[in-house]
């Protein structure tokens, strides 16, 4: 039976202080010297700001006992413990298990967990260092200078967000490109000006039945075998070696990949206890790890491992990932809220939200709890974002003087990788102080008075007036690092438990991407013209099958 959250004292109490609830940021920070001391923590390299969000300590403490009424914390040892608490898929949920050290212990259903991820994870260090060195060569012998990783949803959002914002550990000569979209602009633009000789495709796949995946895993090796045809270096007989030396696959389901014609010998696993959205740092992170070398892999495991230590260790006051997915509860479920900002002011960063939309989303878009009761309260938030300062130029007026209650994240690195200066100004510090600017900006508002007293005509004072009191959190790190990626991820991860505990949801299946799958199939010979599909279908869909035929040259 889920714990339904309403029902506890905590709710009760959380809903009395929000049905009164005020507060005035610039009054919290002029009375009270211990505001940021107080509402500020740390996990491992990352400090964590949240005085500048709607918290006041009796608020805090109400949503401390929310989580040990819905038993949050035994919840999470039971995750890390390996019970199965992916119930609607009968699951563990060990994606915590892929980042822990070489030599400690964890058997689930007699199965060394640890043992099983560290041989995996060996034999893809060592596929990528033969990448790497130059050692793995393609069918005529030359060296790969492109990898082209195939993959959807979390076999994509992770790997390709992780490159994206490492670019500057990656390796001379070598360059990832992420092909997911069904649309066949996707594959085309991402192959259109490679060498096959040189091209190497990583077909990812958890389930390996994904459409798309498969489609364009078909696609690239008929561009591969066309192209090596053309040239005269592959003949029928010679096709397999050519998939051999060019395709490789990652998947849980390993038996598939061998009927897609690739060697079992060239395919890297993972289990089903890992969640698509939280496979990153298995092999599906294959094309991260040729990119940037395990060395650099190992550190963003360790990024993870210390969140997770943190995330399981630190008593609950100071425990970042607990108390800010208790915030995101306090705004959702009594504020009021309805979605969530993710703002990084570190350009390779640029996928975070994206990759924080699957990952949050996917997790706790869900009406249900665990035991098929209907939910009676808000779940799952809409995370959106995109990187500062751009943001700034585009949808921040709505967060500054909009009507609706938009939480933020900023977050920030102290060291750029980049340290351009504009004369005698350091870039980078620029960007800091937008950062700052915006959280304080946001925070603090600017009052009628102030308005008034900068001599702005009576008539526009209103629309210069800043409220204030609009809430973010502030997270830094000394630099975009491995071990510093991997910490901001796991930290997502594992607000995204917190809430989901909270609201007594499975946070780790989703059912609600099937359907659709499903009419998709249904529609396909709809679409490619068979009569008795479109007349079995609704009037509206008839139509636009109708309106696409009649254009479709
Ligand atoms: O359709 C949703 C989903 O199942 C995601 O959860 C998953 O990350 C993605 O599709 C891709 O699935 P697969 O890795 O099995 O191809």
């Amino acid at each position: 039976m889920s714990i339904d959250p309403t029902t506890t004292t905590a709710w009760q109490a959380l809903q009395d202080l929000a049905d009164v609830f005020t507060i005035d940021l610039r009054e919290e920070f002029d009375n009270d010297d211990n505001r940021v001391a107080d509402f500020t923590a740390r996990a491992s390299d990352l400090y964590v700001d949240m005085s500048k969000s709607l918290l006041t300590r009796e608020v805090r403490d109400a949503l401390l006992s929310l989580a040990a009424e819905c038993k949050v914390e035994e919840y999470r040892d039971a995750m890390f413990a390996g019970d199965k608490i992916n119930v609607t898929e009968g699951r563990s949920v060990l994606h915590t298990a892929l980042r822990r050290k070489q030599g400690d212990t964890l058997t689930v259903d007699g199965q060394d967990v640890i043992g099983d991820v560290h041989a995996e994870l060996d034999k893809v260090y060592d596929f990528a260092n033969r990448v790497r060195s130059g050692q793995w060569r393609g069918i005529t012998g030359k060296p790969i200078t492109h990898v082209v990783n195939i993959g959807i949803g979390g076999s994509d959002l992770g790997p390709k967000m992780a490159y994206e914002a490492l670019k500057p550990y990656v390796q001379d000569g070598l360059e990832c490109r992420f092909v997911s979209n069904i649309d066949p602009s996707d594959i085309y633009e991402n192959t259109v000006d490679l060498d096959a000789e040189t091209t190497l495709f990583i077909i990812a796949s958890k389930t390996f039945t994904t459409l798309e995946t498969l489609t364009n895993a078909r696609l690239a090796r008929t561009w591969l075998l066309d192209q090596l045809r053309d040239q005269g270096i592959v003949t029928e007989d010679s096709e397999s070696e050519a998939i051999a030396k060019h395709f490789v696959a990652v998947s849980t389901a390993l038996d598939k990949v061998a009927e897609f014609g690739i060697d079992p010998d060239n395919a890297f696993g993972f289990w089903d206890w890992v969640g698509g959205r939280y496979s990153v740092d298995s092999a599906i992170g294959t094309s991260l790890v040729v990119a940037i070398g395990p060395e650099n892999f190992a550190e963003f495991l360790a990024g993870f491992r210390a969140i997770d230590e943190h995330f399981a260790n630190e008593p609950a006051e100071g425990n970042v990932p607990l108390l800010l997915g208790l915030l995101n509860v306090w705004y959702v479920n009594f504020l009021g809220a309805e979605s969530h900002a993710v703002l990084p002011y570190v350009q390779y960063l640029h996928r975070f939200p994206a990759y924080m939309q699957q990952l949050t989303m996917e997790s706790n878009g869900k009406s249900v709890r665990s035991d098929g009761s209907y939910t009676e309260y808000d779940t799952g938030e809409i995370f959106w974002g995109e990187p500062g300062t751009n943001g700034q130029h585009a949808f921040y007026q709505l967060i500054h003087q909009g009507t609706r209650l938009i939480p933020c994240d900023f977050i920030a690195v102290a060291n750029p990788a980049h340290g351009l200066k504009d004369g005698e100004t350091d870039v980078h510090e620029l960007l800091l102080a937008n950062f700052f600017a915006q959280t304080k900006a946001l925070a603090f508002g600017k009052t009628e008075e102030e308005v008034r007293a900068e001599g702005t005509e009576e008539k526009i004072v209103p629309a210069r007036i800043f409220e204030g009191n609009k809430p973010s959190t502030s997270i830094m790190a000394p630099e975009l690092s491995p071990k510093v990626l991997g910490e901001l991820i796991a930290l997502y991860e594992h607000i995204t438990f917190v809430e989901g505990a909270v609201w007594g949801i499975d946070s780790f299946d989703q059912w609600g991407v099937e359907l659709g799958k499903q009419l998709a199939k249904d529609l396909t010979p709809a679409v490619a013209g068979d009569e008795k599909a479109l007349r079995e279908t609704d009037a509206s869909t008839r139509a636009l099958i109708d309106y696409y035929r009649n254009e479709r040259e």
